[in-house]
């Protein structure tokens, strides 16, 4: 036979097409897309079905210490059982350096942390903490020639904040050695003294934390690193942006000509800040506390305007899972004197697709193509995993969901298959589900069962060969 498996009768869709064909697999790879091939020595019936490119999310947290605080729900294991059951085949976690640590070392901890527990594949994005010249002139140039080609900077958080000079070194470093920097855009200062305004006014409840970094500090900070990627003449990716203020910064820039990408995630067109209210102010809204925070329904449409006209080109989950009881819970005791201590992030690596498409897709607000871009294409695209993952066409890896674009779903905990013990996204319906993921031509997902097992996912290497 001259295929190892055949996905027949099904309509495959890419970025670019949606066309009627069955899809011949050899091995890993995808050798025929084409009308009526001959039998497989397997065949999967997909008559009715969408015939994606496996999800690519290339913004999660797996693993990721939150320096003295709570532990993370999920490590690789875990994270991409859940990734799978949410028609994901490819994830991209960050390799955090605690400051002070050398990169090299961070990088490797991470590798140790998914070396055979990975049930999907992945590659790494950095985080630089620390922009000294040895970080940037040896370390860094040396881990973007080894393919760690993008990492992530944030211009908040105590252990990880940059200075614009900071900012500015790690942008120079980056272009002259060709990385893409990923920036968390909120302003360290603006959310101190909200902060700090807050507490003395006694209002420390979850709620609290959205009203801490208005989309003012995010505004701001947006346009700061616009700025500071001009001077510097360096690519730079906005991640997770959350309303319409920092998309219009971004929009702005785009339009002058100043090479800004940008993300934006599931939250920021399902979720909404009165959810941090949790049912009555209470501990219940900390399981909606992620950075930046769920804005208004009206940014929700501010957010589908940027994606329908292109400002965005990746739809992420921004995966950050954290237990919600229990002492590492984001309602520890800690945590319940103020929100300053509940540790930020939602899980939702699951849900990702699904929402999307369900908003999107089933509501006419974007064509199925877009939707494989944004959940795919151009994440392998933008990263550097093309053209060996993100579409379905010959040569590319076998990753590839079977998508049942009418079935009707109520999101519960139980369906996301994750290590955190609660979904902010419970209870929301939506319509499109994945029956099916196939990594590297093996069913890893059916019927929302996971059946690869740790180890079936490695590590992909961004080096060019
Ligand atoms: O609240 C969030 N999103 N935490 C995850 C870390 C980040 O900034 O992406
Ligand atoms: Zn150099
Ligand atoms: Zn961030
Ligand atoms: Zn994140």
């Amino acid at each position: 036979q001259e295929y190892d498996l055949v996905i027949r009768g099904g309509t495959v869709v890419t970025a670019a097409d949606t066309v009627l064909a069955d899809v011949g697999i050899v091995g890993e790879k995808i050798v025929a897309v084409a009308l009526d091939l001959p039998r497989g020595a397997e065949e999967i019936d997909a008559t009715g079905l969408l015939v994606m490119p496996g999800g690519i999310d290339s913004h999660v947290h797996l693993a990721q210490p939150s320096f003295g605080g709570p532990k993370m729900a999920d490590g690789f294991e875990t994270g991409t059982r859940s990734a799978l059951a949410g028609g994901n085949t490819t994830v991209m976690p960050f390799a955090l350096q605690p400051r002070g640590a050398s990169l090299r070392e961070s990088v490797m901890a991470y590798h140790k942390e998914a070396d055979g527990q990975a049930l999907c594949d992945y590659a790494f994005h950095m985080i630089v903490t620390n922009a000294d010249s040895t970080v940037l002139e040896q370390e860094l140039p040396a881990l973007i020639a080894d393919g760690y080609t993008s990492l992530k900077i944030f211009m908040t958080y105590e252990d990880m904040v940059l200075n614009d000079r900071e900012i500015l070194g790690v942008l120079d470093s980056a272009r002259r050695h060709n990385a893409l920097v990923m920036v968390h855009c909120e302003g360290y200062d603006a959310i101190r003294y909200m902060t700090e305004r807050l507490e003395l006014e006694g209002k420390t409840a979850p709620y609290y934390h959205g009203v801490s970094r208005p989309q003012s500090v995010e505004r701001e900070a947006t346009h700061r690193a616009i700025s500071h990627a001009e001077l510097a003449g360096a690519r730079m990716m906005i991640v997770h942006v959350s309303g319409r203020e920092p998309m219009e910064q971004i929009r702005w820039a785009q339009q002058r000509g100043i090479p800004i990408l940008a993300e934006t995630c599931t939250q920021y067109v399902s979720l909404e800040a009165d959810d941090l209210a949790g049912l009555n102010m209470d501990e219940s809204g900390g399981k909606y506390v992620c950075s930046p925070p769920p804005r208004e329904k009206a940014d929700w449409e501010a957010i589908w305007e940027g994606i329908r006209t292109g400002v965005f080109q990746t739809f992420s989950s921004d995966h950050c899972p954290f237990f919600y009881e229990g002492e590492d819970g984001k309602k520890n005791a800690k945590a319940r004197t103020s929100f300053k201590w509940v540790p930020n992030g939602i899980p939702g690596v699951a849900v990702r697709m699904p929402i999307l498409f369900s908003e999107g897709v089933r509501k006419g607000r974007i064509t199925v193509n877009e939707f494989v871009a944004l959940t795919s294409t151009n994440h392998a695209r933008i990263y550097g995993l093309y053209p060996r993952k993100g579409s379905i066409a010959p040569g590319f890896d076998a990753d590839i969901v079977l998508w049942d674009a009418d079935r009707e779903v109520t999101i519960t905990q139980d369906l996301m298959q994750h290590g955190a013990d609660y979904t902010p996204y419970e209870g929301m319906e939506v319509t499109g589900w994945p029956v099916m993921t196939m990594l590297r031509g093996r069913v890893a997902m059916r019927d929302d069962k996971v059946l690869a097992s740790r180890g079936n996912g490695g590590f992909i290497s961004r080096t060019e060969e």
